[in-house]
């Protein structure tokens, strides 16, 4: 079985023959990452990264994941933007929406860090680990991100005092480039276990790297599953898929139509179950940093429902005519729960007893599609048989895939982040980092 893509929805809003008409481009785009001639053809190792991860290295994953959870009560995982968003996404798509607070006895509990500059969070985070037995998995493609580098000072330290330093070595993994930055550096002189990011592989790309993959096995999960789906998705939208079979090459089409043709410029990735919630930010990721320069790209969006539609809901069915929907539907949740009949059906109820609550969600699902279509909303349905590894693997995949067409499609390089470097260069001459002496000066100059 695999994931269903339908867009009769939003088609409906374009002319005829207008996702069609995009067939030429999308094929050359396929083509083109195919052959490795599209900008940014230097960093094209994730297309074929599902179908080309050996057992081996997954069991040398698995290996190190086990070793973490057999020492560690916590693992904290540090990492920012595409060395962050893939692990927790899959992670708290496949897991417990409590697991965090029940404490789960089989599997150590994951926390984030690195990912923002917030000193409430970094010192709260420091008191929950107090008396925890906790590890690290540092995770930084350049290995100088502040944001990262500086929570791994301050875990490293912590787990040094807590552990003695010789035990920290054992439960501090680092993954980061073979050769260059501080990461790497510092795993070299102190003899953590590390893991490579292949060069050409992006950050928002690297979710089938052990970026995700040692969080997601350290977790519980079934790493091995999970790149099974990847691949299955790889021989399902490769370039000699017929593209009206061809569901990355269909959404991709869909989206650059409604785009140009229609200026629906903001995609509204949506979730009806919210433990997708972070699914929906990695995907933000993936396609904001992928497409939006040189002035272009659909915004990427998000809305957890039924949350938002008692927020943003009013402005989706009414607001400005400038978005379309991608909804994530799953099709059976894991777990069944019966809605009770009740005696005194005080509430009124009891026409859902004996109903599974899903019965409820998948309604609110059909009748939020067709009042958003009926106030000119545009849908594309990406369909999920259930929440587990093998299908968060096509899905993951076939969001990349889409992304790498799709980019290409809008004439842009998709795999690079230029943008990403004009607040750092600010930040860091506000801070007075040295090597900025002249930005300095600027920038104080320009703030009297
Ligand atoms: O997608 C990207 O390239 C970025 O989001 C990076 O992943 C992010 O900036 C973190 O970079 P690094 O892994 O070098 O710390």
């Amino acid at each position: 079985k695999r994931i269903q893509l339908d867009i009769t929805k939003a088609a409906q809003f374009l002319s005829e023959g207008a996702v069609k008409a995009y067939e030429p481009k999308v094929k050359a785009a396929q083509e083109a990452l195919e052959n490795g001639t599209c900008p940014g053809n230097d960093f094209l190792g994730w297309l074929h990264l599902p179908s080309s991860i050996t057992p081996q290295f997954l069991d040398e994953v698995q290996a190190v994941a086990n070793t973490l959870r057999e020492k560690c009560e916590v693992i904290v995982v540090a990492g920012i933007g595409g060395s962050y968003l893939g692990a927790r996404a899959i992670i708290e798509a496949l897991g417990n929406s409590f697991a965090w607070l029940v404490g789960d006895k089989a599997n150590p509990t994951i926390v984030f860090a690195g990912n923002n500059i917030g000193e409430d969070y970094l010192f709260e985070l420091s008191e929950y680990l107090k008396d925890k037995r906790f590890g690290v998995i540092n995770i930084s493609k350049s290995g100088t991100t502040t944001e990262t580098a500086l929570a791994f000072r301050l875990l490293k330290k912590q787990c040094e005092e807590q552990r003695g330093k010789s035990e920290a070595k054992d439960v501090i993994v680092a993954i980061t480039d073979a050769n260059r930055g501080a990461a790497r550096a510092a795993a070299d002189k102190e003899g953590y276990k590390t893991f490579v990011i292949p060069d050409n592989v992006g950050g928002r790309f690297s979710v089938l790297t052990p970026v995700g993959l040692l969080p997601i096995a350290c977790a519980g999960f079934d790493i091995k599953a999970l790149v099974n789906g990847a691949a299955d998705m790889e021989k399902a939208t490769a370039p000699n898929v017929p593209f009206e079979e061809n569901i990355a090459a269909q959404y991709a089409a869909v989206r650059n139509a409604l785009y140009t043709e229609q200026g629906k410029k903001i995609e509204i990735m949506v979730n009806y179950q919210p433990k997708l919630h972070f699914i929906a930010e990695w995907w933000k990721q993936l396609y904001g940093e992928s497409e939006g320069k040189e002035h272009k790209g659909i915004f990427p969006a998000a809305c957890d429902f039924t949350t938002d539609l008692h927020s943003m809901g009013q402005w989706i069915q009414e607001g400005e005519r400038s978005i379309f929907e991608t909804v994530i539907s799953v099709e059976q949740p894991a777990k069944k729960l019966l809605f009770p009949s009740d005696d005194e059906n005080l509430d009124g109820l009891n026409f859902l007893a004996g109903k599974r609550v899903d019965e409820v969600n998948k309604m609110a699902e059909l009748g939020t599609l067709l009042a958003h279509v009926d106030g000119g909303v545009p849908n594309i349905r990406v369909v999920v048989p259930e929440l587990n590894e093998y299908y968060i693997g096509q899905l993951i995949y076939f969001f990349e895939i889409g992304c790498g067409i799709s980019g290409n499609v809008l004439g842009v390089n998709p795999f690079n982040q230029p943008g990403v470097e004009a607040y750092k260069k600010n930040m860091f001459a506000l801070l007075d980092k040295p090597g900025y002496e002249a930005e300095s000066k600027a920038i104080k100059e320009r703030l009297k």
